[in-house]
């Protein structure tokens, strides 16, 4: 392993999953490093790009974390000390959600040199991968990305202050409280809002189905869509140019009828 004797620590966003959806800049950054850590939402081709490093998963795997955020501090601040250039690879943007700022400020207490490539949020580029427009000129003209799990393992309150808006709302880590979220939009808003929800995003792997508030938890059982996912909301599902297999548009009273055809993969 080569030793580039200055301690660095690069936090990269390895985008959501697509490998071709990663940055030059990341790229490089792990063409030069000397270590990787790397998460479970990570796509594994991509190490491949790191030719000189010595790679080391600190995700997480069947429900268990193989380090602690505090390990994975001390780690990041050991390894660049001892080796050099360390680069912490993360799925989608690690700044969403991906407690990146808290490994930049650990890492700078111990004076590392620090720097960021941002990558593309699973929250962006898996609706956009769907055709889904996140805002749409007199549709939706905000949009809300909210954490389904906050610290304390509770639904963030934002979920219940966006439903009340025409924003399209994102949530990532939602798929255990869909019950829950499901309740607060059938009280705050209405039962037929489209829901979108798509697992694995831009993966070979990527599942999802497409429904209303109403139908959408009896698709999720019926085609057994679990972590990671993420839940869109909001009437721009109903246009997303990628999804019209899912619907079939039938003119009742000049408005469109979800059937919550299918699931595709
Ligand atoms: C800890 S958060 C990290 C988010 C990440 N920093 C980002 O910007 O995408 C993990 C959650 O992101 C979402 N997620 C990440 N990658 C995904 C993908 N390819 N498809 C669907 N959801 C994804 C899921 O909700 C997952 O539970």
């Amino acid at each position: 392993m080569k030793n580039s004797n200055t301690p660095k620590l690069t936090i990269v966003g390895a985008g959501p999953g697509d490998v071709e959806l990663i940055t030059l800049k990341a790229i490089k950054a792990l063409e030069r490093a000397d270590v990787v850590l790397y998460d479970a939402l990570v796509n594994e081709e991509l190490l491949q790009y790191a030719t000189q490093a010595e790679i080391i998963f600190v995700g997480k795997r069947f429900g268990c974390h193989a380090y602690s955020q505090d390990q994975i501090n001390e780690l990041i601040v050991s390894m660049a000390k001892r080796f050099g250039h360390v680069v912490r690879l993360k799925g989608g943007d690690p700044f969403v959600f991906g407690r990146g700022s808290e490994e930049i400020e650990y890492a700078e207490k111990f004076d590392l040199e620090t720097a960021i490539v941002p990558g593309i949020s699973s929250a962006l580029g898996v609706p956009a991968s769907n055709g889904i427009s996140l805002t749409q000129r007199k549709i939706a003209e905000s949009f809300w990305v909210i954490t389904g799990t906050t610290s304390d393992h509770k639904l963030s309150k934002d979920v219940a202050l966006a439903s009340q808006s025409s924003a399209t709302v994102v949530i990532l880590m939602g798929m255990n409280k869909l019950d829950e979220i499901i309740l607060i939009y059938q009280n705050n808003r209405t039962d037929d809002l489209p829901v979108a929800i798509i697992q694995n995003g831009t993966k070979d792997t990527e599942k999802k189905v497409v429904g209303t508030i109403s139908s959408i938890a009896k698709l999720v059982e019926e085609h057994q869509l679990s972590s990671p996912a993420i839940i869109v909301i909001g009437e721009v599902v109903r246009n997303a140019s990628k999804l019209t297999a899912y619907f079939q548009e039938e003119n009742l009273e000049d408005e469109f009828i979800f059937q919550n055809l299918n699931v595709m993969s």
